[in-house]
């Protein structure tokens, strides 16, 4: 990368892959990159809205791809990888593992299909994405992993067991790929929110007493939202943020100070 002056976008050059990047904090953290000055990678499940994203990224200036797959099928993120060959060639400086779900039941209602698909798609979809992208990213000093690991990797709730284990689990991935990675400049980070503004949280906000509990239980007294989640994304990617690796970041209001 050439040496850039004050006035450059700090990650002008990069390029970027964001999966669940057709919307809430994904959607969020692409635009904020694309700001950055990274080309960006879009890949989810919903075309149509995956469309949508990009089309606003390149009405303000930036490069955005869009790239349909399933990111919990090792297929598709093979495809995936041969696909973003064709359009951004062998590099790859910043993967943002963002892709997630959610479902939220006591433990004896689970059936194994619901667990696995929550592993699934928390999970080992960071497994296959980095096992995908990681050699598209070595060699060139400098790379970024950003893993949504969430405040249910260091807290949990009623009804979150398959979610909390797969967060927590995430928190174990990041340490030993940071440690693998860290020689080559790679860093590895968990960003943990708090309860932000998205649509994994309908179920949420769509019931009123839910939604006064939950809010009454985070000290800044609001819920997060995407453009603060993205902020800290962006400030990882920065060759300043160099020596932060194998670490989580909460950014969760307050919740789990309490
Ligand atoms: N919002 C919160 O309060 C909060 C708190 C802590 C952690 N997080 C974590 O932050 C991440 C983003 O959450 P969010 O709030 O933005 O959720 P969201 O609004 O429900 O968005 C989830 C995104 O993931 C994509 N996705 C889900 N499964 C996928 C799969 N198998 N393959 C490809 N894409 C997939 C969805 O796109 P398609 O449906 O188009 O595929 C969507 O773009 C998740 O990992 C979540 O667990 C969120």
């Amino acid at each position: 990368m050439t040496p850039r002056t004050q006035s450059q976008p700090p990650l002008l050059g990069r390029t970027a892959l964001v999966t669940g990047a057709s919307r809430g904090l994904g959607r969020a953290i692409a635009e904020a990159l694309s700001t950055a000055g990274a080309a960006v990678a879009l890949v989810a499940r919903d075309e149509a809205r995956l469309q949508e994203v990009a089309a606003g990224i390149r009405a303000h200036g930036g490069r955005a791809e869009v790239f349909v797959a399933d990111v919990s099928d090792e297929a598709a993120v093979r495809s995936l990888g041969v696909e973003y060959q064709k359009r951004f060639g062998d590099r790859c400086d910043i993967l943002v593992n963002n892709a997630g779900i959610n479902i939220r039941k006591p433990l004896v209602e689970f059936s194994l299909e619901e667990w696995n698909r929550v592993l699934d798609s928390n999970l080992t979809s960071v497994f296959l994405m980095c096992r995908e992208f990681v050699p598209r990213m070595t060699g060139h000093g400098y790379g970024r992993i950003l893993n949504l690991t969430s405040m249910m990797s260091h807290i949990s709730l009623p009804g979150r067991t398959a979610y909390s284990s797969s967060k927590t689990a995430l928190l174990g991935l990041n340490r030993a790929l940071a440690l693998e990675l860290a020689p080559e400049g790679i860093t590895v980070v968990g960003i943990s929110p708090g309860v932000c503004d998205t649509e994994i949280n309908t179920p949420l906000m769509q019931n009123p007493e839910l939604r006064e509990s939950i809010l009454s239980r985070i000290p800044v007294g609001r819920f997060g939202q995407p453009p603060e989640i993205a902020a800290l994304a962006v400030h990882l990617c920065r060759e300043e943020s160099g020596f932060i690796t194998g670490t989580d970041i909460v950014i969760d209001g307050g919740w789990t100070a309490q």
